[in-house]
């Protein structure tokens, strides 16, 4: 029993000290100029399903939960968004070259066509990103236009 204690001692020692361990969590400035919805002028509803599901890991307007706030949550939470961000970010599109543009816009139509995104452990904590059938098919239909459009 003693051992036991100790052993819950210390980690919640652990826990404690962790916490003060620093997370960078403070968004980049959006630059209009180079930011996905305003280059194509995205209609509202289309932005709205993006913003809610696609946004906290793959743009620089992440709203970080309540429990972002708790270590080590919090390190794996951030870890997902620089690798989302790293991946595609919605709000520095303008600066990728035309091929990877074009291979973001496949990609997006694919992955949510395929339920790989949003990532299906996120849609568990965040019942809104749960797209519909109908939101999936709307989102999927609006990047494959740009994609025909040839203009991106
Ligand atoms: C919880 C965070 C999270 C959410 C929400 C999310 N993604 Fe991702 N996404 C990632 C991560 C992490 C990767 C990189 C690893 C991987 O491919 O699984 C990724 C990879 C991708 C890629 C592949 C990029 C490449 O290199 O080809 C695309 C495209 C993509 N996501 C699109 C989307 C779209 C569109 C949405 C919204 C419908 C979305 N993601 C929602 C975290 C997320």
């Amino acid at each position: 029993m003693k051992t036991f204690l100790n052993i819950v001692y210390w980690f919640l020692i652990v826990i404690a000290l962790i916490q003060f361990i620093p997370v960078d969590r403070t968004n980049k400035p959006i630059d209009q100029k180079i930011n996905f919805v305003s280059v194509f002028q995205t209609p509202k509803n289309v932005q709205e399903i993006l913003k809610k599901a696609c946004y906290d890991c793959h743009s620089n307007e992440t709203v970080y939960p309540k429990y972002a706030f708790v270590a080590p949550i919090s390190w794996s939470i951030k870890h997902h968004i620089n690798e989302g961000r790293e991946h595609l970010n919605f709000s520095e599109w303008a600066n990728y070259n035309q091929d990877l543009k074009k291979s973001m816009l496949e990609n997006s139509a694919k992955s949510i066509k395929s339920y790989s995104m949003p990532m299906p452990g996120y849609i568990a904590q965040h019942s809104e990103a749960n797209l519909t059938k109908a939101e999936r098919v709307l989102l999927v239909n609006y990047f494959e236009e740009i994609l025909k459009s040839g203009k991106y």
